[in-house]
């Protein structure tokens, strides 16, 4: 059993000198101790028992009083039994306490179990410390896995673009086969696709259009025509005047090749320039006799350089115009067959640049 000893001052009570195990029992520090009287550990319904025994010490009588609770700083009171002893020369009381029971009443108070209770519980949050740098690690790799998981979908999905650009660029390179294989039985008209894309271009550019417009006639600009891949050589390259069907077929091919591409989904964004390249500003165009600015842009784009083209080169059944007189033949039918915008766009902005082409037109002008 561990004993508090602890002197008190003669008359004021107050503590002047104590041990070790004073400070374990009550809790405070030293210089707490120090500033605080006997009394002030006892509730008042016991002060006046507990000072009682005091009061006998001071007449040369040691005394003991049994079984008191005493405070402490922190946590419940203390069953403890007070001996006081005989004051010295000076009147100081020495007081011994002996603690009786520990905080659940189970025998005497031991600090070496509460050591052990603190052991335990040290134990306890090294435990949860454990668990919780398990969770953690964890934690982290299932990110990890998640992380690796993103990197391989987002590489997949990488590649997986990558086999369909390619094979969209292949795609469309296997139908600007399919056009000039429809040109080469007409050497004639050979090339006359990928030079109407080049000034369509050029228009669209000096119109000051949106990229992604421009990318329709980089991409799908050659295939305006595919719709002629179903008209026989004989009508293509046909020296006489056509007869109503041979008529009836050729105007059928921008049907015909919005047919054939509109099952290809990423072709969509060419679909009006293959139907609609043959409608004509007034309303007399074909298939669908749209008018104005209700013809899609690049159709009208594309009408202009179409005619200027086929104008300026030979046919089978014409010979081609000088090129004085195809700008002649454009502005003629300017807000007829051609969007008036774009003929003086043509004219100022495109061929004004190109000065092999207006020498040529001196040229035949001369001629
Ligand atoms: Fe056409």
């Amino acid at each position: 059993m561990e004993r508090a000893i602890l002197v008190l001052e003669s008359g004021t009570k107050r503590i002047i000198d104590f041990n070790h195990h004073t400070i374990r029992l009550l809790r405070f520090v030293p210089k707490e101790l120090l500033a605080l009287s006997f009394q002030d550990f006892f509730s008042r319904d016991v002060k006046d028992f507990v000072l009682e025994g005091y009061l006998k010490a001071l007449h040369k009588s040691q005394c003991r009083v049994d079984q008191v609770l005493i405070n402490r700083k922190d946590g419940p009171p203390v069953p403890v039994s007070i001996e006081y002893q005989c004051p010295d020369p000076k009147g100081n009381v020495t007081v011994i306490i002996y603690p009786l029971s520990d905080q659940n009443g189970n025998g005497e108070w031991d600090p070496q179990q509460e050591l052990t209770e603190l052991r335990q519980a040290y134990r306890r949050l090294s435990d949860l410390n454990l668990t919780l740098k398990k969770r953690i690690t964890h934690l982290a790799e299932v990110l990890a896995l998640a992380d690796a998981r993103f990197d391989s979908a987002q590489d997949e999905m990488t590649e997986s673009l990558r086999q369909k650009e390619g094979t969209k660029k292949e795609c469309l390179s296997l139908m600007a086969s399919i056009i000039r294989s429809v040109e080469e039985r007409d050497p004639l008209s050979r090339g006359h696709s990928d030079r109407v894309v080049v000034f369509a271009f050029e228009i669209a550019q000096a119109l000051k259009r949106p990229e992604k417009e421009l990318d329709i006639i980089h991409n799908y600009g050659a295939l305006y025509d595919i719709g002629k891949v179903g008209i026989a050589e004989a009508t293509l390259t046909k020296q006489n005047p056509l007869t109503d069907e041979e008529r009836l077929l050729i105007t059928d091919h921008p049907v015909i090749g919005t047919r054939i591409l509109k099952h290809i989904p990423w072709m969509e964004p060419g679909l009006d320039l293959v139907r609609h390249h043959h409608e004509r500003y007034d309303g007399s165009g074909y298939p669908d006799g749209l008018k104005g600015k209700d013809i899609p842009l690049l159709a009208r784009i594309f009408m202009v350089a179409d005619a200027f083209e086929a104008m300026t080169r030979d046919r089978a059944y014409r010979r081609r115009l000088p090129v004085f007189k195809a700008i002649q033949e454009l502005e003629r039918l300017q807000g007829a067959q051609f969007d008036p915008g774009i003929v003086d766009t043509f004219k100022n902005k495109v061929l004004s640049s190109q000065p092999h082409l207006l020498n040529e037109t001196n040229d035949e002008s001369a001629a």
